[in-house]
Formats: C-alpha cells, sequence, structure tokens
C-alpha cells in the first residue's frame, strides 16, 4: 500500500526541513520527501496549505487499563490519540494492577496488539505497587519491554530508595522519570496555593511541594550520574532548578503540560472540577514562567497528562473530586491556539517540543521524516477553527478543562506505522 500527501508545508526539525514537499509512503515506511514527487499511489492526500509533521509523541499518558475500564481503555484512548495527531503515547503505570512486574506488563502488551490504534509505549513502575517502600526489579521491567520507570501520581519519599532507583535505572539503561511532589508540603491541598486558595476556602498546594522535590530529584540523580526527566513542570521555581542543574552538566530534562501555558488558578473561581489536577493551575506569574521556559528552551518537551476520570469522580464537591483532565485531543490545538498564534513559538519549536524531543528523551527512533523511517505522520490544517464539546471527545471520560472553548489548528489525518488511522 502506498500514501502520496501532497504539496504540504513539510515540517522536520531533526533534518532541518521546512518547506513545500511531497511525502511519498510505501507499506509502513517514508520512501521519499521531495518536491513534486510522481507516481501512483494507492491514495492521495491533497496537502496544500496544510502543515505535515512528524506524529505527537506524548510521553505522558493514563490509559486506566487494566483496572478502570469505565474511565478510559487502550481502544477509547489511542482513538483519541489519533484524533488529537499524537502517534505515540507512553502509558503511566498507575493501573491496577501496576506495571511493577513483568507479567503485569505482558498483561498490558496483548491489550495493546489487540486493541491500540497508535504506538503505546510503557512506563514500568519504580516502587512495587507504587507504594514507596520497595524497589520494583528495574532490569526486569527493562527486558519486559518497559522503556521508562516512574510512580507518576506519588513520588518516592524515600531519599535512599530514590537513590537506589536511579542506581538500578542507570545499570539497565532505562530512564527515570519523577512525579515530583513532596506530600508532606502538599498534604491535602486541591488547588494551587495563593490568594484563591484563600478566597475560595480551599486548601493550597505550595509552589515549593513540587520545586523543592524537584531539587531533590535532581541531587540524587546526578550522584547516581543517571538522566532524569521531570514531569509536569507547573511553576517558575522549578524551571530555575532544572536550568541551573543543566547547566552544571546534570542530564535533567522535562516536560509542561498544555494547561500549564493557558490557564492560571483563576479558572477555580467557578468551583470547576475539570480544572482541579495535580500539580494544580498556578498564578499568573508562573504561567508567564512556563511560556518563557518553552521559547527559551529551558523547557524540552509538551505533553498532555492525559488523565480520564468519570463523571461520579468530577461532577462532586471539589475538594473530594480527583485530581486530572484529559488532554490527548487538545494539546496540539492548545499549543497553536497559544503558542503559535502568539508567536511565542513557531512550527519548527513546537513539533521539536511535541515529537522530536520526546523521541530524544526516551531514545526511540522516531519523531522525523527522514526516508527509511517509519512513517508517523500528522497533516494538520492550522487556521481552521474548532470548538471543543464532551460530545466531540472520543476519550471515554470528558474532564477537559477547555470545553466550551474554540481553538485553532485542527487535525485532517494522523498516519501511524503508514496506516490512516484517523481522518477528519
Ligand atoms: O492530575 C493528575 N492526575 N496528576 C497525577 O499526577 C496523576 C493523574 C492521574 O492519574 O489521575
Ligand atoms: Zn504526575
Amino acid at each position: 500500500m502506498s500514501i502520496l500527501i501532497k504539496g504540504g508545508r513539510v515540517i522536520d526539525p531533526a533534518n532541518k526541513i521546512d518547506a513545500v514537499l511531497d511525502i511519498l509512503i510505501e507499506d509502513d515506511k517514508i520512501s521519499g520527501v521531495a518536491k513534486n514527487i510522481k507516481t501512483h499511489a494507492h491514495t492521495i492526500i491533497d496537502a496544500a496549505g496544510k502543515i505535515v509533521s512528524p506524529g505527537i509523541i506524548d510521553m505522558h499518558v493514563h490509559l486506566r487499563q487494566p483496572g478502570r475500564e469505565d474511565k478510559e481503555t487502550v481502544a477509547t484512548a489511542t482513538a483519541a490519540a489519533a484524533k488529537g495527531g499524537v502517534t505515540t503515547v507512553l502509558a503511566m503505570p498507575n493501573t491496577n494492577p501496576a506495571m511493577d512486574c513483568a507479567e503485569s506488563i505482558a498483561l498490558l502488551k496483548g491489550i495493546i496488539s489487540k486493541s491500540a490504534k497508535v504506538n503505546v509505549l510503557i512506563c514500568g513502575t519504580i516502587t512495587k505497587g507504587r507504594q514507596g517502600k520497595e524497589l520494583s526489579d528495574i532490569a526486569a521491567l527493562k527486558k519486559s519491554g518497559a522503556i521508562a520507570i516512574s510512580d507518576d501520581g506519588s513520588s518516592v519519599d524515600s531519599d535512599e530508595l530514590m537513590l537506589e532507583a536511579f542506581k538500578k535505572a542507570k545499570q539497565s539503561g532505562i530512564l527515570t522519570i519523577c512525579h515530583s511532589e513532596d506530600k508532606k508540603l502538599s498534604g491535602k491541598g486541591v488547588i494551587n496555593l495563593g490568594f484563591n486558595s484563600t478566597r475560595l476556602g480551599l486548601r493550597g498546594i505550595s509552589n515549593e511541594s513540587e520545586y523543592k522535590r524537584i531539587a531533590r530529584d535532581i541531587e540524587l540523580a546526578e550522584k547516581a550520574q543517571a538522566p532524569v526527566h521531570i514531569a509536569h513542570v507547573s511553576c517558575q521555581e522549578s524551571v530555575e532548578i532544572i536550568v541551573k542543574a543543566r547547566k552544571k552538566g546534570i542530564k535533567v530534562t522535562c516536560e509542561t503540560a498544555p494547561h500549564y501555558f493557558s490557564l492560571t488558578d483563576d479558572e477555580l473561581l467557578g468551583y470547576d472540577t475539570n480544572m482541579k489536577m495535580n500539580p494544580p493551575l498556578r498564578s499568573k506569574s508562573d504561567l508567564a514562567a512556563i511560556r518563557e521556559g518553552l521559547k527559551d528552551g529551558a523547557i524540552d518537551a509538551i505533553a498532555s497528562d492525559h488523565a480520564p476520570h468519570t463523571e461520579n469522580e468530577k461532577d462532586i464537591e471539589f475538594e473530594r473530586a480527583e485530581f486530572g483532565v484529559v488532554g490527548l485531543e487538545t494539546e496540539l490545538a492548545v499549543s497553536v491556539t497559544e503558542l503559535i498564534s502568539s508567536k511565542l513559538l513557531d512550527w519548527g519549536k513546537l513539533i521539536e517540543k511535541l515529537s522530536l524531543n520526546p523521541a530524544r528523551i526516551l531514545g526511540i527512533d522516531k519523531g522525523t521524516l527522514s526516508e527509511g523511517k517509519i512513517a508517523d505522520i500528522v497533516v494538520i490544517s492550522p487556521e481552521e477553527e474548532w470548538q471543543v464539546t464532551k460530545d466531540g471527545l472520543l476519550s471515554k471520560s470528558k474532564n477537559c478543562a477547555f470545553l466550551g472553548r474554540t481553538l485553532k489548528g485542527a487535525v485532517d489525518y494522523t498516519i501511524c506505522n503508514g496506516k490512516i488511522v484517523y481522518k477528519r
């Protein structure tokens, strides 16, 4: 089978390409990137006026399967991913059972091979059951196919255990991803600590609970000489600490999520639980620092932290509602609306953060449009506006922070492993 994508603006930061070109896909691979490719393809996509980019690699996604199929499944999440232009997701391990052993990973792999519409990579846990008490067999996780480890949702409190984890990760050649949160500081907080938490009478989560733990995680990674990736950076001090560490030569990378560069804790004034996530929406100055960090390169990647929850878990009193928002279907459009339209980033830089950098951080051979590579490609209408509605979302859960908003940038086609997996 062959697909010819004709006359789109091809943006491939790895090869420094930003030009109007054709792309030929044969079977699962890119077989040509050139002007005016003349061939008889089975399918021709007219991409005039459209952006043609490597597929999005979202390195922070909660698929919820196994265990919470009422929230989301591999099938529904990957359908949502395809609609959002995402061709690869990294599945977070806070499932039930947690991804803490070879058997659980084999179980998830079986589900993926039956029902995934895009590539799914697996993140194992740092500790057994994500309890922070005893290390998982990290070498066994790596052997069974996990490409990173994280206790996402929680942080490992014990310094000794976390240092040991970094050492084991280093030995196994696996990346450690940190959900950096000091629970002794964030406690029972539900929104950002600040004027709004006082005004609303809700318990606050300080910046300190995040950045102090990031500083600790980086220090331990340095001791173990292991790379570390910091998940969902939300505040100014965190960015500063990461920049400083990098200047010292420490191998630290980080991601933020679209809600942290587009929304502030002012959104909480209506007690909307779709604005409740962990870390929480922060202040205006934090939002400015996150945007600046994206612009100056301090922040490497954008990931959704797609965290589906049922209506029963969200449509309740604010303090009891679950933390988290879905984001696979809106991350590209929120990025276009907030970062491209305001000229904070150009397209090349945005695609680096959504695709090339995540590939490099994860050490996977993706994120480019080089000839010979697997064809994971997204075709985008950059000026197309659309409204986010519950009915429009393919994700099983509808807890989206952008419901009702009009966003710019629509996915026309998502091609994964050479096959069209979504068409608008
Ligand atoms: O908001 C969040 N939701 N933050 C996390 O760290 C975990 C996630 C979830 O799994 O629901
Ligand atoms: Zn997390």
